[in-house]
């Protein structure tokens, strides 16, 4: 368990290293897709030095989980934009306004968080305001739509959690909710920075000390966050998760890396949980094409939400609720029409094409898609009924 024991930055920068270190060691590299093999050798050396840390956010080091892979240090503009009619601000204050109509001003000021690790941002009547927060901002946003009103989760698990912010946020709005994060042992090293950083008396739980206690130290009450290595979903507990996030990160993933965390989080979600998928309808960065709706949801899914995502239009959010039976209509067929299209779906919309023909004549259901079956029905009953009333007269005659 790490604790307050150490409690400066150095302190908790060496810490963090030599639980890398360990991490590495135990790492087969089987789950790093080839989006993701980025890390430079230098990574762990450039990561020990406590200097790189002031400004992680502002230079390069959360490079590719944060905005983009720039390196907004060598711009030579400073990170806080002063002068509101710069073209960078205007993005930034573009998804601003559209997020203030959704949210209100009141989400946006208790849960933002734009400032740790010096990232580029601008201040708005003393919030400070970047893009990335803002899209975590949404994101919270629409997880907090699904447990109003119900209770709060208990403990959740983001994979492929970047820096740490979206995580950072459900513990602000759930404070009793233990997160875990399943990600690179790289990013979980920047995850542990960031919460020693914006909770300063959080309780971490890392990799050494989950390998030192077992799997079962999960069910503890005694850590707030654990940040963990992807491997480590085979000992989440079965149904003991509430709330499962992944946003824009199973698309930079194999497709069986994505089949492997699928197995996990439906065996770890308990009935009624929620599931948070934010990703792209198609990307190919991981050396091969991922596709949201081929994504292998099993039949006990039922989608409370699937809309277009907030501010970034290539991409679509779900929110999937656990069934304890399977769906009337399997989540593959619900997403099955998603873009993009292919040949396959090409066929399978053709086959639909030939069943509405035949329920548009022949009818299917005769209560709900008359058609000509009905007709055929109803000839028959009357027909039916004219030879009973004829036989019924015949044999009153004889
Ligand atoms: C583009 S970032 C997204 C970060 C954050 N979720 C967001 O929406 O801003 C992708 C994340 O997926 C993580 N990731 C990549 N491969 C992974 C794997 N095999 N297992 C777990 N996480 C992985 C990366 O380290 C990074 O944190």
């Amino acid at each position: 368990m790490t604790s307050s024991a150490y409690a400066t930055l150095d302190a908790d920068v060496a810490h963090t290293v030599e639980v890398l270190k360990i991490a590495l060691a135990d790492y087969n590299g089987s789950h790093k897709s080839k989006h993701w093999d980025v890390f430079p050798e230098n990574y762990v050396e450039r990561i020990s030095d406590p200097s790189v840390w002031e400004d992680f956010r502002y230079n390069n080091l959360t490079a590719g989980f944060d905005v983009g892979w720039s390196d907004p240090s060598k711009s030579g503009k400073p990170a806080v934009i002063d002068d509101h009619s710069e073209p960078r601000a205007q993005p930034i204050l573009r998804r601003y306004r559209s997020l203030l109509s959704i949210t209100g001003p009141e989400f946006i000021s208790e849960f933002v968080e734009a400032e740790i690790g010096n990232p580029e941002r601008l201040y708005l009547d003393g919030v400070a305001l970047n893009t990335t927060d803002l899209r975590l901002l949404h994101d919270a946003w629409d997880i907090s739509q699904w447990f109003v009103d119900r209770n709060a989760p208990k403990r959740s698990v983001e994979i492929g959690g970047g820096f740490g912010g979206l995580t950072g946020k459900i513990r602000s709005l759930y404070p009793d909710c233990q997160c875990i994060i399943l990600d690179l042992p790289e990013v979980n090293a920047v995850q542990s920075i960031y919460y020693r950083m914006r909770f300063p008396n959080i309780r971490l739980l890392d990799y050494a000390a989950f390998k030192e206690r077992g799997p079962e130290c999960l069910l503890n009450t005694d850590w707030d966050i654990a940040l963990l290595p992807g491997w480590c979903a085979v000992d989440v507990a079965d149904q003991s998760i509430d709330l499962i996030v992944n946003t824009r990160s199973f698309m930079e993933m194999t497709n069986d890396t994505v089949a492997f965390y699928f197995r996990e989080l439906q065996r770890f979600s308990r009935v009624s949980g929620f599931f948070y998928c934010v990703n792209r309808y198609w990307k190919a960065t991981a050396g091969e094409p991922v596709l949201l709706k081929r994504f292998p949801f099993d039949a006990r899914w039922v989608f409370s939400l699937s809309a277009m995502a907030w501010d970034q239009d290539w991409l679509h959010r779900l929110g999937a609720v656990r069934l304890d039976f399977d769906s009337a209509i399997s989540p593959k067929e619900q997403i099955r029409n998603l873009p993009p299209s292919s040949l396959r779906d090409t066929w399978d919309n053709l086959k639909f094409f030939f069943r509405g023909i035949i329920r548009l004549t022949l009818g299917g259901h005769r209560n709900i898609e008359p058609g000509l079956n009905r007709y055929l029905f109803l000839t028959r009953r009357y027909l039916e009924r004219l030879a009973v009333s004829v036989i019924k007269r015949l044999i009153g005659r004889s």
